[in-house]
């Protein structure tokens, strides 16, 4: 049996009212990294994406298109599964609400709520903006230009008076209090812990958990009529994925609670508040941390619809290639901020890194091997101090990239790796193979060996974030084992290993004419 660590990291799931678009795709990218990390260093990954099918703004997107609403959700999800495979994600599961397996969850933690006393039957009137799918009090609104109200995200908001179940959740105002003090990683980066828990603290309303003015949702369990509110529906995903209600399915005992959901900071109060409420409430585990990053902007204006800038994932993949488009959302911006998405910067941040860095170290080192030393890895003489000294840094950077990553510090992680690149860089300039090759033949292969294994290393750090690349190098390095444990001494590369003539691997980025 596997003695393996279990890992379990979500993403939201994502609203098929629309088609994805580059916010989608940077969330789940930074699951994907994390969990293809977690793999490589041995851990046993659940990595869990989807659609949130149901509610009343799926409903009416489904009406403008004129279809059913299954059918429009079958074939926006779709577009969703599409992304998956475009962008190379690893998801272990792709969930879907509106499957019964879904179904059977949330209807399962409904009747364990209403068997605890936690869930009353009131009726709902006051705000509720079906774009943000929330409610909201008065206070919480302003006016927009023309006098209507506005929720505090800038979306309309509607009148509602309908009978409702609501969820206590005044009554949790002081557990969630003590999660907070008690576990402050529960919620990162901390700036969102402040955030949060003086939300918390300005008091809580009892929440209203189910609707009657439609019927796009799950319906609430012996209650003809209501639905579920598409909140509680939605959050459920997470156990639903792991077998629950089935509390003795393997990967509910696997897996649950989560290790991370990273959701974007729009929607962390259901996560931070509403969703380790319920759990608490229904007297199950709670996941260990909810993170959320920023918002991407387009040149510095808000990604919308109606603004017609939104940045199609399919087309920056078909413009860049996908591993460029991987390693830029990634590396430019500390993960947690917000970031301002040029094409400028995207080329300018490739072409430095990748192209001119790693790229051109790679493609030098393996073609003066493959011309000088008989298309294999050359045999190395003593190492000298120089020699040690860059393997050393580089074999010690996993320690660093794996403290990075447990902080969900994605950028500090490729920043670490990239910079024993720069090292590497320095040290093939500094040692100067190609005047070696006259003037010493030894030192020249020793030097090559150096360069290659740092090579190596480089790539087995890398395929989190670019796996097809590194998969390139290590191929043209004839690298069979890719695994962590085969950094440093252990997996150092084989002398007489070929290496055929190299193909590029990163290509250089033109600049887009109208960049500025
Ligand atoms: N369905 C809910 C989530 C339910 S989770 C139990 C939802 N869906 S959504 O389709 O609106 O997706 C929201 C998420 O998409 C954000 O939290 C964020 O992860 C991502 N992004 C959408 N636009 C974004 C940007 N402009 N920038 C970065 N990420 C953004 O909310």
């Amino acid at each position: 049996m596997s003695q393996r660590p279990s890992y379990y990291v979500t993403t939201p799931i994502y609203y098929v009212n629309d088609v994805p678009h580059i916010g989608h795709a940077y969330t789940t990218l930074a699951c994907d990294m994390l969990a293809r990390f977690k793999r490589l260093d041995g851990y046993d990954v659940m990595f869990l994406t989807g659609t949130d099918e149901h509610g009343q703004k799926v409903e009416k997107s489904a009406e403008k298109a004129g279809i059913p609403p299954l059918e429009f959700c079958d074939k926006v999800s779709a577009r969703f599964k599409d992304l998956a495979v475009a962008m190379n994600f690893s998801n272990d599961q792709f969930i879907r609400t509106t499957e019964d397996r879904h179904k059977l969850a949330v209807q399962a933690l409904w009747t364990r709520l209403v068997e605890k006393g936690m869930i009353y039957e009131d009726s709902y009137s006051g705000w509720y903006s079906v774009r943000d799918e929330a409610f909201y009090t008065e206070s919480e609104l302003s006016e927009g230009e023309g006098g209507e109200k506005l929720a505090p995200t800038g979306a309309p908001v509607e009148w509602v008076e309908e009978p409702s179940y609501f969820f206590r959740l005044s009554a949790m105002q002081d557990k969630l209090l003590e999660l907070y003090n008690t576990q402050p990683d529960f919620v990162m980066p901390k700036s969102r812990l402040n955030e949060v828990k003086s939300f918390v603290e300005g008091g809580l309303l009892d929440l209203s958990i189910s609707r009657t003015t439609f019927s796009w949702g799950i319906p609430v369990p012996n209650v003809p009529g209501h639905i579920m509110y598409v909140w509680i529906d939605a959050l459920t995903n997470y156990l639903t994925a792991t077998g629950y209600p089935n509390e003795d399915a393997p990967n509910y005992k696997k897996f649950w609670p989560a290790n991370v959901h990273i959701v974007g900071k729009d929607i962390l109060r259901f996560h931070a508040v509403y969703w380790p409420a319920f759990l608490l409430a229904a007297d199950l585990p709670l996941p260990k941390r909810v993170f959320a990053h920023g918002w991407w902007t387009n040149e510095g204006q808000k990604i919308s619809k109606s603004l017609g800038n939104v940045i199609d994932p399919f087309e920056l993949i078909d413009s860049y290639g996908l591993d460029a488009v991987r390693f830029f959302l990634l590396r430019e911006v500390p993960f947690g901020n917000d970031g301002d998405f040029s094409r400028r910067a995207f080329v300018l941040r490739c072409n430095a890194d990748l192209a001119k860095g790693l790229g051109n170290l790679s493609q030098r080192t393996l073609s003066l091997i493959h011309k000088n030393c008989d298309s294999a890895v050359p045999k190395p003489g003593e190492f000298t101090k120089e020699d040690k000294e860059l393997l050393n840094n580089i074999e010690a950077t996993l320690e660093i990239v794996r403290g990075h990553m447990d902080r969900q510090a994605f950028h500090a992680a490729l920043d670490a790796i990239f910079t024993q690149a720069a090292a590497a860089d320095v040290y093939i300039s500094r040692q100067e193979p190609w005047v070696l090759k006259k003037t010493d033949t030894e030192r020249m292969n020793t030097v090559l060996y150096v360069l290659a294994d740092a090579i190596r290393q480089l790539a087995i750090l890398i395929q989190p974030i670019m796996p097809d690349s590194a998969a390139k190098i290590l191929d043209q390095l004839s690298v069979t084992e890719r695994g962590f444990d085969q950094l440093g001494e252990t997996g150092r590369i084989t002398v007489g290993a070929p290496v055929p003539k190299p193909q590029g691997v990163f290509p250089r980025l033109e600049m887009p004419e109208d960049a500025s």
